[in-house]
């Protein structure tokens, strides 16, 4: 009988460590063609604007560091409800909702009220990655979507490109996540873009930067105005999925501070380097780290709800 204890209590440990609750196979019986729906509408998104493949993994880490990947982020404001959209790192800058919604459409008609926003978001933002170039990783699902969000912890658990290291890595922490997993999950920078009021700081008035390369974001972001201009993360091919950024860390070509302050004689220097002349390290860790930040707190079971509509709760 206590042996039998013990069994059942190491088990309960181990499923509740590694998220037995998603599987690779969750929808393998009830909705067959989701992950190739999702993959061929992320295609055609990609295909009209590549910076949707950037948008939507921005959606996806911005979603999993507020209470977790439960597609909270998608959910409109309403008069009676505030979600997170407004709230300071996603207002006027969060964007590709229009990309899910349309993902959610085919799925709904192929298997409706099956598969949850959260999953669909985590699909997404890796076949996003995929498709320009990054490495590929299994995601497990059975992930439900939540009934609430929070704007106060989209405002407060969010790192800001002001943020210096010390502050990633305590935030990063309190997800699960540690200081190699800031190094290789900013390398998420190497695709995409960032509006001046974000870097604007850092190109006037910082000096451990590329004096060249401060001058010729400046062109397009000026001292005042222009808060919206925007500029590439990364300088060389800012559309494809590579370790340019790690590069561009190591020549003071970090955009935001948030990037530069990895390459500025901290913890995680040697990283940086690494990844910036291995780019199958950066492929590999990226990969394990996205599905690390993929497993934060989801909702199983019955927990929450599969949405219909990923802007509103059922
Ligand atoms: C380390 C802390 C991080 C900070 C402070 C940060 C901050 C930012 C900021 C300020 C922007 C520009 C937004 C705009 O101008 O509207 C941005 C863009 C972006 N971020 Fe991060 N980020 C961080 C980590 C991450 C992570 C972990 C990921 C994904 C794994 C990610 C993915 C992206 C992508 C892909 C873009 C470009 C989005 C687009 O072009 O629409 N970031 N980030
Ligand atoms: C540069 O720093 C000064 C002093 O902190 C500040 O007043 C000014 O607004 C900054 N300039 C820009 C362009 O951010």
């Amino acid at each position: 009988m206590a042996h039998l204890f013990v069994a059942v209590s190491i088990l309960c440990l181990l499923a509740s460590s590694s998220n037995a609750q998603l599987s690779k196979d969750f929808y393998d019986q009830t909705c067959p063609n989701f992950q190739t729906i999702v993959r061929n509408e992320m295609e055609q998104a990609i295909y009209g604007e590549p910076r949707l493949a950037a948008s939507i993994l921005r959606l996806f880490f911005h979603d999993c560091f507020v209470n977790g990947c439960d597609a909270s982020i998608l959910l409109d404001d309403t008069g009676t409800f505030i979600g997170e959209k407004n709230a300071a790192p996603n207002q006027n800058s969060a964007r590709g909702f229009e990309v899910i919604d349309a993902i959610k459409t085919k799925v709904e008609a192929a298997c409706s009220g099956t598969v949850s926003c959260a999953d669909i978001l985590a699909i997404a933002a890796r076949d996003g990655v995929v498709l320009v170039g990054g490495p590929k990783w299994e995601v497990a699902v059975g992930r439900r979507d939540a009934r609430t969000a929070s704007q106060s912890a989209a405002n407060n658990e969010l790192p800001s490109p002001f943020s210096d290291m010390t502050t990633l890595i305590s935030m990063f922490a309190a997800k699960g996540l540690n200081a190699p997993d800031v190094v290789a999950l900013s390398g998420a920078h190497t695709i995409g873009q960032a509006q001046c009021r974000f870097f604007r700081d850092r190109i006037y008035n910082e000096t451990n930067i590329d004096p060249n390369f401060a001058t010729f974001r400046m062109s397009n972001c000026p001292s005042s105005g222009g808060d919206t201009n925007l500029s590439p993360l990364e300088t060389t091919t800012a559309n494809f999925f590579d370790n340019n950024y790690f590069t561009d860390l190591m020549a003071n070509r970090g955009l935001l501070h948030s990037d530069q302050v990895l390459y500025d004689g901290g913890s995680q220097e040697d990283l940086v380097r690494f990844y910036s002349i291995n780019n199958d390290a950066f492929f590999t860790d990226f990969a394990a780290a996205m599905v690390k930040m993929g497993n934060i707190s989801p909702l199983t079971g019955t927990s929450g709800e599969i949405r219909r509509n990923c802007r509103v709760v059922n």
